[in-house]
């Protein structure tokens, strides 16, 4: 059987890992800035999550949501401390979009409502509702699961007031648009749209999948416009590699048995790998770390020429290139074995593990500085 052939792949194979680092199979050593799309919170092979995991694997790795799992109540303890969400509830799945979908299908629920509000430029998932809600031609869906999706400019208050009355089910929003380009929404923009769901009875979805869990510096990126949207959806960083998605829901907002559901979704390991990240998390100060780096490589890069823009918060960093640059990342990655993001047409992206040091981003500065000039 041959492989479903959908991915455009770097001819590299990581046979090896531990922390920033990743070894192929010819144990060459490359600096990992991306983490597979910002999946990698804590490091590669954390010595704790490891043994987290495996100690769970020992004891029972899964079963399905038909029997009581101690280790979700503890995860849910957790997640409410660390992210400052302690009232509301968690429903656990596998994936972003399946994050998503479970939220759409929430709102839609709650309000009997069908229309979306979704930002251009936006990327929600892969699955149907989720992909409808995702701003791209490439990767529209056929169909659209009943949602009727509206896109609007980022930012664009004008805009969502001419569209957001009471027929709106739901508003989903990234914290920071990722595939989009690193585009950051204002603080007053999110201000404003949490107001106006409350007017018109419509949920405000936050899609933290790439920006949440620490990246930017606070636990979710909306935090800094000090918002509280109803539903937050997780997934990426949450299980370090492990699949784990969520949704964090208010607690307004009561369950039914039989509402939503999933085989897998928060089984035995999936917990013991969402609990290990956040207890690495609080004890390595990996928020305080993302914010320190984070600043420490913005204001480095911004001083830099020729770069169009520096875009990001913590360690969610969009470098806007000019069109002639555009060969920098895929040189970053075979001359300097440095791996980075992109998102079309010219960011390179810095989506580096939580815990990467000053040393590793002086790595990459002195690198991608060598590139500019060379195409000086
Ligand atoms: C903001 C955002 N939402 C949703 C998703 C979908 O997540 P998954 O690939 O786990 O389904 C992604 C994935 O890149 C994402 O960046």
């Amino acid at each position: 059987m041959t492989l479903f052939d959908v991915y455009p792949l770097f001819d590299i194979a990581p046979a090896r890992a531990e922390g920033s680092w990743l070894w192929d199979e010819n144990g060459t050593r490359y600096l990992d800035l991306y983490g597979g799309h910002a999946v990698i919170s804590i490091g590669h092979s954390h010595p704790y999550y490891v043994k987290r995991l495996t100690d769970q694997l020992n004891k029972i790795g899964f079963y399905s949501n038909s029997v009581r799992n101690p280790l979700q109540v503890e995860f849910a303890g957790k997640l409410g401390q660390l992210s400052g969400y302690h009232d509301y509830q968690l429903f656990l799945c596998n994936s972003g979009a399946e994050a998503n979908e479970n939220a759409l299908k929430v709102a839609s629920f709650l309000t009997g409502r069908r229309k979306i509000i979704a930002f251009r430029k936006a990327f929600h998932g892969r699955t149907s509702g989720a992909v409808a809600a995702t701003d791209n031609p490439k990767i529209v869906a056929p169909f659209n699961a009943g949602h009727e999706i509206v896109f609007l400019p980022l930012n664009d208050q004008d805009a969502v007031t001419n569209v957001l009355d009471n027929t709106v089910a739901a508003v989903i929003i990234e914290g920071i648009q990722g595939v989009g380009g690193i585009q950051i929404p204002d603080d007053s923009f999110l201000q404003f749209l949490e107001t106006k769901c409350a007017e018109n009875g419509a949920m405000l979805i936050l899609d933290e999948i790439q920006s949440g869990y620490g990246r930017t510096g606070k636990f979710f990126a909306h935090q800094y416009a000090n918002i509280k949207p109803h539903l937050i959806t997780m997934a990426k960083g949450m299980g370090n590699g492990f699949p784990v998605g969520g949704v964090i829901i208010h607690p307004d907002i009561k369950p039914w048995s039989g509402m939503l559901g999933t085989t897998f979704g928060g089984n035995y390991l999936a917990a013991a790998a969402g609990l290990a990240v956040l207890e690495v998390i609080e004890k390595e100060d990996l928020l305080n770390n993302a914010l320190e780096i984070g600043k420490y490589l913005m204001e480095a890069l911004g001083a830099l020429k020729p770069v169009n823009e520096i875009r990001g918060r913590g360690l969610m960093i969009g470098i806007d290139l000019p069109e002639s640059l555009k060969q920098v990342r895929s040189n970053l990655l075979h001359r300097h074995r440095i791996f980075t993001g992109e998102s079309k047409p010219n960011v390179v992206r810095l989506l580096p593990s939580l815990g990467v040091t000053k040393e590793q981003a002086d790595m990459f500065l002195t690198a991608f500085g060598e590139e500019l000039k060379a195409t000086d």
